[in-house]
């Protein structure tokens, strides 16, 4: 088999698991969102999620400080917007207000739920070891909603540098794994 070296600098492509995600955070009125494409399934209940959240990032200060965000998954058709999102800073902008997204308040967290996306995960800070190493903040989602009317959602996934892959087809083995 003819293989290439691969620069180490690329290998995040090969393995970003996920869909590309906006993560909802908020602090006295002020609502803020990021684009996060770094996170992992941890435990299936109560559901446990990985995060790598940047201390550069204004998003970080937000859920540092009040311990909660909602992860909202969107789909292809927003993803002009989830690449805004990720390109600005709420430092600087309202990113509801500037990229057309519409702010619903949670049931159990002071972040809101993004009503154009199809998923919406409400989290707390379950663990925070290795926030100052990593910036790496464990979530443990409380409440899941999903919007009945998206049926075989096609997320967006990240392959570095600009390039995305969308959900394409589907699947279906005999699996141990539940
Ligand atoms: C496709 C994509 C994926 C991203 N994934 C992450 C991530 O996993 N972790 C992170 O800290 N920043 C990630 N970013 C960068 C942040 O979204 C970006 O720094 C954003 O401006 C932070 O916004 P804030 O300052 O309002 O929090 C990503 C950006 C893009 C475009």
């Amino acid at each position: 088999m003819a293989r290439r070296s691969l620069a180490l600098s690329k290998v995040y492509g090969l393995l970003e698991p996920g869909p590309v995600v906006l993560l909802s955070t908020a602090r006295a009125g002020k609502a803020n969102l990021m684009t996060l494409s770094w996170h992992t399934m941890m435990e299936f209940e109560p559901p446990l999620v990985g995060c790598v959240v940047s201390d550069r990032n204004h998003s970080f200060r937000l859920l540092k400080a009040t311990r909660e965000c909602v992860i909202n998954i969107p789909t292809a058709d927003l993803a002009e917007k989830v690449v805004g999102c990720g390109n600005t800073t709420g430092a600087d902008i309202d990113k509801f207000t500037v990229f057309g997204l519409t702010p619903v308040p949670a049931a159990l967290v002071g972040a809101p739920l993004i009503a154009e996306c199809f998923a919406n995960l409400e989290c707390r800070v379950a663990d925070t070891r290795m926030v100052a190493s990593y910036g790496f903040f464990v979530l443990e989602v409380v409440r899941a909603w999903l919007d009945r009317a998206v049926v075989r959602p096609r997320t967006i996934h990240h392959l570095g540098h600009g390039n995305f892959m969308t959900a394409g087809e589907r699947i279906k083995l005999r699996s141990k794994m539940k």
